[in-house]
């Protein structure tokens, strides 16, 4: 599955925020702590290398704790990044925050410091900046009828938020990667059936964490496939078809929800093993398409040239 979303507005969002990344100071980027890497956007990474960088990790209290840590040892290799572990439902972490920005980019002859908020729709931005700002600001949203241009917020301590609305990359084309932004949310729903990622889900459970399978579902044995599996809950949860079949659509939404929900525990969908053999498979399936397209214009050009000859 490789997801092309992305509506217009995260076109001109995206070349705005690239067009005021001169003038900021520190980039925050927020992050999903259950998929740091499928969270992150490359090219902000790449555009700000000389930037003081800080990683927030948020929504922590759905994900492994040892995974969190060692994505924070990885980001942290990079000399000007720092990260933070946030469960921003349940904690305010201003302060860390506020004197970290402080320590990566002192104040300059009394200027404010420019701090852009970044990050994917749902990670957290807008509950961030409310924790910031102590009070609700109009978010700054992926949501028709909300603002949708960046916006500035004085934090009144020496520090001006900005606050970017939340873009995806025009293509994601790393196959995994799209399938854990659906299973955790990020994806609106309308861009993946809750069945295809219910298979995703279930096989990355059954894969990982079974023992949640297990406590969860009250399974004494776990089934070895994800059909047999979503099968199995259905059965137990009664979705089921007239004839007694499962419906499996609705065993899927779910099992979807109750896997975001943290129903499942604490979830780690990728670590930094995977980036190297992610890279490498998004490098052949980029190779595979551009070999298909060129096989296609050649196609093309001889099909004009045997038309062009038989008119003659
Ligand atoms: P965004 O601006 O990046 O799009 O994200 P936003 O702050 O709107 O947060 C998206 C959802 O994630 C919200 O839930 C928010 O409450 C939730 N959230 C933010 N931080 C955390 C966290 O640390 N842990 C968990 N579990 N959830 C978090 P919602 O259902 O859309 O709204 P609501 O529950 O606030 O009503």
């Amino acid at each position: 599955m490789s997801i092309q979303w992305y509506p217009g507005h995260m076109h001109k969002a995206s070349k705005e925020m690239i067009e005021t990344l001169p003038l900021v100071n520190v980039v925050i980027e927020v992050l999903d702590a259950r998929i740091p890497y499928s969270s992150s956007n490359p090219f902000i990474g790449e555009l700000c290398t000389e930037k003081p960088y800080i990683k927030l990790l948020n929504k922590t209290d759905l994900a492994d704790p040892e995974i969190t840590l060692q994505w924070q040892e990885y980001f942290e290799q990079r000399s000007n990044t720092k990260t933070l572990a946030l469960d921003l439902k349940n904690h305010d972490p201003s302060k860390q925050i506020i004197d970290l920005i402080n320590k990566l980019s002192p104040q300059k002859e009394g200027r404010n410091t420019l701090a852009m908020v970044t990050g994917i729709p749902n990670v957290g931005k807008s509950t961030l900046i409310n924790c910031l700002a102590g009070k609700h600001i109009t978010k700054t949203g992926d949501e028709p009828a909300v603002t949708k241009g960046q916006q500035r917020i004085n934090l009144r301590n020496g520090i001006m938020l900005l606050d970017t609305p939340g873009i995806l990359w025009p293509k994601i084309e790393n196959p995994q990667g799209s399938y854990r932004l659906g299973t955790t949310g990020a994806i609106k729903d309308t861009a993946v059936s809750y069945e295809d990622l219910a298979y995703f889900g279930a096989e990355f459970l059954l894969e990982k964490y079974p023992e949640r399978l297990i406590e969860r579902y009250n399974i004494l044995q776990l089934p070895k496939t994800e059909i047999e599996l979503l099968e199995l809950i259905g059965a137990q949860r009664g979705c089921l078809r007239a004839g007694g079949r499962v419906d499996l659509e609705r065993v899927s939404t779910i099992f979807i929800n109750e896997l975001r929900a943290g129903m499942l525990g604490p979830l780690g969908f990728e670590t930094p093993e995977v980036i190297e053999a992610e890279l490498e498979q998004v490098a052949i399936i980029k190779a595979e398409k551009e070999e298909r397209e060129k096989l296609r214009l050649e196609k093309a050009a001889a099909r004009r040239r045997k038309a062009k000859a038989n008119r003659k």
